[in-house]
């Protein structure tokens, strides 16, 4: 289901095309990239030179990846090549959406909406789906290397993709064609995200930058320089006024979007920032850190209000209830925690998964939790 848990590599071997996979199960978030490559690449000739930094990318990346959701139901994208379309509800699975030739890696509904599906693959394409029906739309063709995050804008009129080939592109959803490609970043677009307007679209690169882009146009708008290591996550607040970054440099950026303007650094973290978000109304900003803890940060001055510890592991994920009371962590210690943000008390450990959780997500009534595991299961928690 939601494990992600290999690579396919692709490769020309008499003229033909082929794949080789390479299993990554004792993947976890503990595991140091480097030492894993030059593992692999002790049994796999086939990763030379220039693709070994590729696949350190990945294994970050597959550290980091988690699932989303809509109101009712909730996607999972899958190793086996698969997206998964399940109810809240119930848990049963409703779709199963097939044709992609490669992990489907980056999925999103087109909420508030809720009738479309993107999906994003290794096999460098996006295909759009009917929720309902499960019948695909379109295949967006184009993108040079695997699509590793995706996004609806605001008005479920454009899907935006980030790529390895260090690219984002907008695809027109009612037609099925390309309408910009992004380029400008000089390694992977890891991340996006579209300000709540839709006239913006920020991406977070391996290049260490973040690039504000002009969706009506495709223009670069800012290229905001400052963080020392790979973006993680890259979030607009509700207003659209500011965007926070996380990075591996264990810190998180503050933005002006206008100027774009570092207007602060959140500094704390001991480990890399894997994950950055803001509450609905702005006010509050909370972190999670491959040092184990998350932290709550007052949006307007900066300050550390509370730093979240408990977890025995990283926390690859965190985000708030749809009240803004709340945090959600999803830890490598098999547990997501629930937190009280004025206090900084777990009111909460999820116990049950026997693997590594990379997922966690409230629905949009921020009474249902779902978490997303390497054990292979998703649970859905009341
Ligand atoms: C953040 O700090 C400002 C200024 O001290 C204060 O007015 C505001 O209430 C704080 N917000 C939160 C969410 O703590």
């Amino acid at each position: 289901m939601l494990l992600l848990s290999g690579i396919i590599l692709e490769y020309k071997k008499g003229g033909l095309l082929r794949t080789k996979s390479i299993d990554l199960l004792d993947l976890t978030p503990e595991t140091n990239p480097e030492e894993l490559v030059a593992e692999i690449r002790q049994s796999e000739p086939l990763i030379t030179e220039s693709r070994a930094d590729q696949v350190k990318h990945l294994i970050i990346r597959l550290q980091q990846k988690q699932g989303q959701q809509d109101h009712h139901r909730f996607i999972t994208g899958s190793y086996d090549r698969t997206c998964r379309v399940w109810d809240t509800a119930s848990g049963t699975e409703l779709h199963t959406l097939e044709g992609h030739r490669n992990v489907v890696y980056a999925i999103a509904f087109n909420n508030p909406y809720g009738d479309k599906i993107a999906t994003g693959s290794f096999d460098k394409t996006c295909k759009l789906w009917c929720a309902d029906s499960g019948k695909c739309f379109y295949t967006f063709r184009g993108h040079m290397a695997e699509i590793v995050c995706l996004a609806f804008n605001p008005q479920s009129t454009l899907v935006a993709t980030g790529s390895m080939d260090a690219t984002a592109k907008l695809w027109d959803v009612e037609t099925g064609e390309e309408v910009a490609t992004l380029t400008g970043h000089t390694a992977e677009v890891l991340s996006l995200c579209f300000n709540t307007v839709g006239s913006q679209l920020v991406t977070g690169s391996f290049d260490h930058t973040v690039v504000i882009w002009d969706v009506a146009s495709g223009r670069r708008v800012h290229t905001l320089i400052g963080h020392r290591g790979e973006i993680s996550n890259v979030q607009f607040n509700w207003d659209c006024s500011l965007i926070v970054t996380g990075s591996m440099d264990k810190t998180c950026k503050l933005w002006e979007a206008v100027s774009g303007k570092c207007v602060a650094t959140l500094v704390g973290h001991k480990e890399e920032v894997l994950d950055v978000c803001f509450d609905l109304s702005g006010q509050f900003i909370a972190t999670a850190s491959a040092d184990g803890t998350a932290r709550v940060f007052n949006a307007t001055t900066h300050e550390c209000l509370v730093t979240l510890e408990g977890h025995d592991g990283e926390i690859s994920k965190v985000c708030f209830s749809p009240q803004g009371s709340r945090v959600l962590t999803a830890s490598s210690d098999k547990t997501a925690r629930l937190w009280d943000v004025q206090s900084g008390v777990c009111l909460q450990v999820l116990e049950g998964h026997t693997d590594e959780i990379f997922s966690c997500v409230f629905n949009y009534e921020g009474d249902t939790i779902i978490t997303g595991s390497k054990d292979n299961t998703c649970r859905i928690w009341y």
